[in-house]
């Protein structure tokens, strides 16, 4: 190899690698389970608060702070820096004193670290002050606990003060905890702000398939929950929109019932078919939201445009042309399950180990959600027609499928919820093309939007918390309960493998090191959760039988012999 080009392409390498490590390092986790009636401690705040001012809250003339640093620093071009850059010097200088900055507030008051910026940073006291004082109530309200209070008086039926759903860096009028959740006006959704975030995200979306296939996709499959609607306030609902390329439009009520259709010439890009498949949870509470987007295909559909700028109608009239389908059939978009129904049950068919091949997994998953939630030509509401046929006609046209992330809290192996989801779409596409879509998740909450691939999420998750020791010991303080959380991520990562063959080897491989072949570790599960450690055992050699990982001959060995191993009988153990 010539030598040059050898350093050249070494110090690529070594800068992937540092950007990698630094996307580790600076992921938000959680580092235990939260206890009911309990306050966070500081320290554990610190983290919290420091992306709670990460971000512009113009709404309480709220700066963010990194912003405000490299304003007073003169830092040219910061906000693109942001988007284009996750480690660098400059990003460096700016979090190091951010960073310090919220230490100082942790350690004393607004005041002390506002005087303190000024003094290291120039920035006026007068600007970062707000989000200091922001801070101050956010620290003070996650002390003060009334969970426990609230739970009885609602227990005594007594009226609970309301509350909006979100997480903290998202709204921090979340706090305090202990409050009824409330949910939004479906009518009001997507907000500008949401509208605004989501352009950023659906063009990252395209530019990331872009990069990979160096083409747009043709049509692609999202997946949309109503919980993560109400707390982004319809981010989801808007990215959808963008990749149509239209905009909600608000009637006289102010109320988001109609679409515009963005031109061609302001678009510069093609119209991107999408097939939303919908969550039960979502249909029931967004139903206007429902028509919203079934209008928003139809508009798109009939526009008179050339074929290979709008995917939409190339989609629609292929079909027609192919199988005489009506417009009506041809066009229809957003499926959910039948009315009164939720869930895939993707999950609990991976959990309890009752498939046999892949494509079981996807095929359940068009049996649960394969309602059409539609209008047909003369305006008439259609809620929950069976039509297997018709989502899986727009599902074989699918080349991407994607889910937006949107919570600190929750990510894709906390809960069995995303691969029952965006696995079971993905499944189902591959059915259907004879090939594997691209799998994205986005990550709309960091200040820089992040479109990752679901490989590379299921590995910086495993990183991050999996096999993380801050994360996994901060679960084993809380006993019996944290075993089983380290048991249900495993699970969660291996329904990657069932549902979207997403899951390198050597996860299951440092998985089995890090918890069942270090002796002392086993023994501190044992003595713990038995169960668990049984189950995770079970889990890791259905991994190996289903051809997900090739351990050593030895590895599988051991992990055999612990399930034979006297001790973790479940009889044994209730018996002793
Ligand atoms: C939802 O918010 O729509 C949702 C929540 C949990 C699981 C699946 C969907
Ligand atoms: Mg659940």
């Amino acid at each position: 190899m010539n030598s040059k080009l050898g350093s050249i392409e070494r110090d690529a390498r070594v800068m992937q690698v540092y950007e990698q490590l630094v996307e580790i390092e600076q992921r938000l986790i959680p580092t235990g389970l939260h206890i009911f009636g309990r306050a966070a401690e500081l320290k554990e705040k610190a983290d919290l608060l420091r992306m709670v001012a990460s971000f512009d809250r113009p709404e309480r003339g709220v700066r963010a702070l990194p912003k405000l640093v490299a304003q007073a620093l003169q830092i040219e071009g910061y906000d693109q820096l942001l988007q284009e850059a996750p480690t660098g010097e400059t990003r460096e200088l700016v979090d190091g004193i951010v960073s310090e900055s919220i230490r100082t507030f942790c350690e004393s008051d607004a005041n002390t670290a506002a005087v303190w910026l000024n003094q290291k940073a120039g920035v006026a006291v007068i600007e970062s002050l707000p989000t200091f004082s922001l801070l101050a109530s956010v620290a003070k309200q996650l002390d003060s606990n009334n969970e426990i209070d609230s739970l009885l008086r609602a227990l005594r039926g007594e009226y609970i003060e309301p509350g909006p759903g979100a997480d903290i860096v998202q709204n921090p009028e979340v706090l305090p905890t202990g409050r009824n959740t409330h949910a939004v006006n479906p009518y009001s959704v997507p907000s500008p702000l949401a509208y605004a975030r989501a352009k950023v995200t659906a063009e990252a979306l395209l530019n990331r398939y872009r990069e990979d296939h160096g083409r747009y996709p043709g049509a692609l499959a999202l997946v949309l929950w109503g919980l993560d609607n109400i707390k982004t306030q319809g981010e989801g609902v808007a990215q959808a929109l963008w990749l149509l390329g239209v905009r909600p439009v608000r009637d006289a009520l102010n109320r988001a019932t109609d679409v515009e259709v963005i031109p061609l010439s302001e678009l510069q890009r093609p119209r991107i078919d999408v097939v939303m498949t919908v969550s039960g949870i979502f249909r029931d509470l967004f139903t206007p939201t429902m028509t919203l987007l079934d209008k928003a295909v139809r508009r798109v559909a009939r526009l008179d445009e050339p074929l290979d700028l709008n995917y939409v109608r190339r989609n629609i009239s292929e079909r027609m042309k192919e199988y005489g389908s009506k417009f009506d059939d041809a066009v229809t978009r957003v499926f959910s399950n039948a009315p009164g129904n939720y869930g895939t049950n993707v999950n609990f068919m991976v959990m309890d180990s009752q498939w046999d091949t892949a494509e079981t997994l996807g095929e359940l998953f068009v049996t649960r959600k394969c309602f059409a939630y539609t209008r047909d030509n003369e305006g008439r509401t259609v809620e929950g027609r069976e039509a297997p046929e018709l989502m899986g006609d727009a599902l074989s046209r699918v080349e991407a499928t994607y889910q937006n992330l949107d919570s600190f809290e929750v990510g894709i192996t906390d809960v069995d919820h995303y691969f029952e989801y965006l696995g079971g779409v993905s499944r189902a596409v591959e059915t259907r093309t004879k090939s594997r879509p691209a799998i994205y998740v986005s990550d709309s909450l960091s200040p820089q939007t992040r479109i990752r691939s679901l490989e590379e999420t299921v590995r910086l998750e495993t990183r991050a918390k999996t096999l993380n020791p801050k994360w996994y010991e901060g679960m084993l303080k809380h006993g019996f309960r944290g075993v089983a959380e380290i048991e249900n991520h495993v699970a969660n990562t291996f329904g990657w493998s069932a549902t979207a063959d997403s899951v390198d080897p050597w996860i299951y491989t440092e998985i089995s090191r890090t918890f069942l072949l270090d002796p002392e570790m086993l023994q501190r599960l044992r003595e713990l959760n038995p169960h668990s450690v049984r189950s995770l055992t079970k889990r890791l050699i259905e991994a190996h039988d289903r051809g997900y990982w090739n351990p050593d001959e030895d590895v599988l060995e051991r992990l055999r012999d612990l399930l034979a191993a006297p001790g973790v009988e479940l009889e044994q153990v209730v018996g002793s």
